[in-house]
């Protein structure tokens, strides 16, 4: 039997973003957060680095505005770093309100402030507050630990949004998003989730990639059931790759934070050559497009399987205080970083685009926001600074929330919406063929649509994503859904909508890089993508 929920606000997604703009919401709303798996699944618990803010005495919102509209090659919308960065501040204090456990520096106590703040690359101050190298864990605890000790949210985990409810496809008048369908993977029915507002704070998706330094959940769900409820997206083509994920069979693309390279770590190659400096004057602390770049091409012309990330030259009880989690790990496969480099590679890490929003986070479709790694705010452009991207979660949850308190007044509660209908389908007895797709999908997506571009790998990847998506759409229609099916479904509509993004963009800029179209054009757009459902 299935069932039907009634909220004020229903959040999909139990990251940064979603919990912050919950717990900023007034206590007299009823509040719904789902999480696909269990709550921790998501990237935020596995981000290592931190939040970038204007906090240290020399530092200023220009400086911090004027790096990122420099890693963002032209494509950053200015009125967006400038609302990120200007609140920057406000957003960190209500983070140390909340508890989060911030890494101290004690010598600048008497300074006022008594954090340490890290360098990353592109950024010309020490601007990343961190918790040591495991700041996304302590800020997802903190922020569930305040969430559960609110009677007004509700955490539900093991549940998989399917699709989004609108007016529209339930042929209403007043074009509102309404609710959700929402697999439960414990009863193995679809739920009916009617709220007054949606918020998608569902990740990105980094899985479209075979190495990636992502969760198994980073599907693009949320920029798939936007853009099915008729949402342009933005900028897809800007797939952000880590440049220093551990190389190990074992490993699992654990990802080597690089806040190792602002304290000094220096990348080598399998001789103990130092290369960066040849690719770009800030060397090791060049953006991160460049850095992987550098890697990339290194690998190729001397057939590496990787390069090197070398720190043992610092005192060995600062590595381990500055980072546990990368010396642990490290650690648990025979390396030890105090005395010896690290293996890494590069891994698709980061969706700079999404789904388009304004400054308050509002999509297309009224009632629904976009918020965190789902949305395409225009602080990004064609690189996403490192750091930069906690903030923007923290930033615009905020002015999301706000934004759903100021409607409150005028959005009554929708309609019953109907249930799900499951008449139709039955069980799949060929499980195999998701299994199938997924591996081509993330593989095909890996060669042809990956570091280094092509027309001609474009076209291939276009081709094989067409099929992929005829095939899944009648399995979709023939069979009960499942947590794989669904997540299928989405990534390989957001890597067609990647590549269909990559193919319009004739130029190399930021994180797109082709070898057909190696200049840059001399005007900077972004790539808007519109879908059929849009215009009418
Ligand atoms: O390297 C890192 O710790 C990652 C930071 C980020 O992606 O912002």
């Amino acid at each position: 039997m299935s069932h039907y929920y009634q909220h004020d606000v229903l959040v999909i997604g139990s990251g940064a973003a979603g919990l912050t703009l919950a717990l900023t919401l007034p206590q007299s709303l009823n509040i719904a957060v789902l999480s696909k798996g269990d709550l921790a699944n998501g990237s935020t618990f596995w981000a290592q680095g931190g939040v970038a803010a204007v906090l240290d005495a020399g530092d200023t919102v220009d400086s911090h505005v004027a790096d990122t509209l420099d890693a963002g090659a032209g494509l950053c919308r200015e009125e967006a770093v400038r609302f990120t960065v200007e609140h920057s501040r406000e957003a960190i204090q209500w983070l140390i309100d909340q508890g989060v456990p911030f890494t101290r520096d004690e010598q600048h106590q008497e300074e006022g402030f008594a954090f340490h703040l890290t360098r990353e690359g592109g950024h010309s101050h020490r601007r990343i507050i961190h918790a040591a190298d495991a700041t996304g864990a302590a800020i997802f605890n903190t922020l569930l630990a305040r969430a559960r000790q609110r009677p007004n949210i509700e955490l539900l985990e093991q549940r998989v949004a399917v699709d989004l409810i609108t007016d529209r496809k339930l042929g209403r008048d007043g074009g509102r998003c309404l609710g959700a369908y929402v697999l439960d993977r414990q009863t193995g029915e679809v739920d009916t989730f009617q709220a007054r507002f949606v918020v998608l704070a569902t990740g990105g998706a980094a899985k479209a990639y075979l190495y990636t330094s992502n969760p198994d959940g980073a599907c693009g769900d949320g920029i798939a059931m936007a853009w099915r409820a008729g949402c342009r997206v933005g900028n897809l083509e800007f797939n952000q790759f880590h440049p220093t994920c551990l190389y190990h069979p074992q490993a699992k693309s654990f990802l080597v934070t690089e806040a190792l390279r602002g304290e000094g770590a220096l990348l080598r190659l399998p001789s103990g050559e130092r290369f960066m400096p040849r690719f770009d004057p800030r060397a090791e602390l060049a953006p991160r497009d460049i850095v992987a770049r550098a890697i990339d091409h290194e690998m190729k012309r001397l057939g590496a399987d990787c390069v090197y990330l070398d720190i043992s030259h610092k005192p060995a009880e600062f590595i381990k205080a500055h980072f546990p989690t990368v010396y642990e790990r490290c650690l648990d496969f025979g390396i030890d970083i105090t005395r010896q480099p690290i293996p890494v590679v590069p891994a698709a890490h980061y969706t700079c685009g999404g789904v388009l929003v304004d400054q308050r986070g509002r999509t297309d479709l009224p009632g629904l926001y976009a918020i965190g790694e789902t949305s395409f705010t225009g602080l990004h452009g064609a690189n996403r600074m490192a750091s930069n991207s906690l903030l923007e979660c923290f930033v615009y949850a905020r002015s999301a929330a706000a934004d759903i308190v100021a409607g409150l007044a005028e959005t009554r509660a929708p309609e019953r919406l109907p249930a799900w209908d499951a008449s139709q389908v039955t069980d799949s007895d060929e499980d195999v063929i998701i299994a199938h797709n997924w591996d081509e999908l993330r593989r095909f997506m890996w060669d042809y649509v990956g570091i280094v571009r092509t027309d001609k790998r474009l076209m291939r990847a276009q081709h094989r994503v067409r099929l992929l998506l005829s095939e899944i759409d009648e399995f979709y229609s023939n069979y009960r859904v499942s947590r794989d099916l669904i997540e299928l479904r989405n990534l390989a509509l957001v890597a067609d909508l990647m590549i269909r993004s990559a193919m319009q963009r004739k130029e190399s800029r930021g994180l797109h890089y082709t070898l057909d179209h190696p200049g840059l054009l001399p005007q900077a757009r972004d790539t808007i993508l519109v879908p059929p459902t849009y215009a009418d």
